[in-house]
């Protein structure tokens, strides 16, 4: 089993604490690091980002962009379920991080968000009739492999935005999202969005990067992509509208439950919609449009750099497996 931890925004739980170096407070609703425990100290309302906040020059995050992460899927795609997700994103870690969902019934309506390949369709698909869950995604190439897996034949895959869902309001049951969040320009919009197509009663589960703690960790997330941190996922979710909102540790059992370096699947966010009908959040209009042109120059930079940083992400999980292996079982790593 992965190891977790379960974390309610307003009434702070822990449970099944598998990871070292965590210590949280509660201030009325906000959350808190311990400064001596993971290095840096952050409540809510300074860490929340807004959806109109500039990206700070120091965090270019070159792949939170719709063209680049299209383009980083039509290369990715092609050995994503096989060299990517078994260093990140196991089939234990994916039961765990769903667990929250409560798929109870077969009957229910899903739609998975970014729902790429399928994996964690797959694990959708254990408790809920594939005919009903709808797999959306920007990449037509990651969709395509999608398409190919057995058990998910009878789903609906769609080709789309997270930030612009085409789907109508109050229509689902369940509004699951997993490893994607973290290529949204405007995450909070996504969010949005999930509130909206969700019925009254329905959960959202999103299942996404946290920040890393350590300096050269931090350095090539930054250059890659958004990792958010905790308390970013609870403020969205929040503004959104949704109560009882819960977040979920996870990680590969072999991290023994270090969180220092971050993690491309960190935790498992879900919360209920009280209301039918929209957001009670207002935003403006979209940031950014695939449609729109860009600089051929310019974007073949970001995108080396950004596929660069990516590269880091890659060999954390071997450097931890191989630091599991060596140190002694019980000793921290
Ligand atoms: C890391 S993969 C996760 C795939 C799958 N959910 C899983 O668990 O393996 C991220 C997916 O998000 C998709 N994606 C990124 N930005 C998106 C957006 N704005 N709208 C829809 N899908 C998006 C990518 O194309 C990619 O397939």
């Amino acid at each position: 089993m992965a190891s977790s931890m379960l974390i309610r925004a307003d009434n702070i739980k822990l449970t099944g604490l598998g990871f070292v170096g965590s210590e949280f407070h509660t201030q009325k609703s906000n959350l808190s690091y311990s400064k001596r425990n993971l290095g840096y100290k952050c409540v809510v309302p300074k860490c929340g980002m807004s959806s109109s906040s500039a990206r700070p020059v120091s965090q270019p995050r070159f792949i939170q962009h719709k063209q680049e992460a299209f383009w980083f899927y039509r290369f990715l795609s092609i050995v994503y379920d096989h060299v990517i997700n078994p260093g990140h994103w196991t089939e234990d870690m994916r039961d765990e991080a769903l667990e929250p969902a409560d798929l109870h019934d077969r009957n229910m309506i899903v739609v998975d968000v970014g729902g790429g390949t399928g994996f964690t369709t797959l694990g959708i698909v254990k408790h809920v009739d594939a005919k009903n869950v709808t797999i959306l995604d920007q990449s037509p190439h990651q969709l395509a492999k999608a398409k190919q897996k057995e058990p998910l034949k009878e789903c609906k895959i769609v080709e789309g935005d997270a930030e612009d869902l085409p789907f109508p309001t109050d229509y689902a049951d369940r509004y699951v999202s997993a490893g994607s969040i973290e290529y949204w320009p405007d995450p909070q919009r996504g969010i949005k969005e999930a509130y909206r197509v969700l019925k009254i009663g329905g959960k959202a589960c999103v299942i996404g990067p946290v920040y890393p703690t350590f300096w050269l960790s931090r350095f090539f997330a930054d250059v890659w992509m958004l990792f958010p941190k905790e308390e970013e996922y609870i403020d969205w979710f929040q503004k959104a509208g949704f109560k009882d909102i819960k977040l979920k540790r996870i990680g590969p059992k072999w991290y023994r439950g270090v969180r220092r370096h971050g993690l491309i699947m960190g935790c498992s966010v879900t919360g209920i919609k009280p209301f039918s009908g929209d957001s009670p959040l207002q935003l403006g209009p979209k940031a950014e449009d695939v449609k729109k042109p860009v600089n051929p120059f310019v974007f073949l930079l970001r995108f080396i750099l950004g596929a660069l940083a990516a590269t880091y992400f890659v060999l954390v999980p071997i450097y931890m497996w191989l630091k599991d292996q060596i140190v002694p079982k019980g000793r921290p790593i």
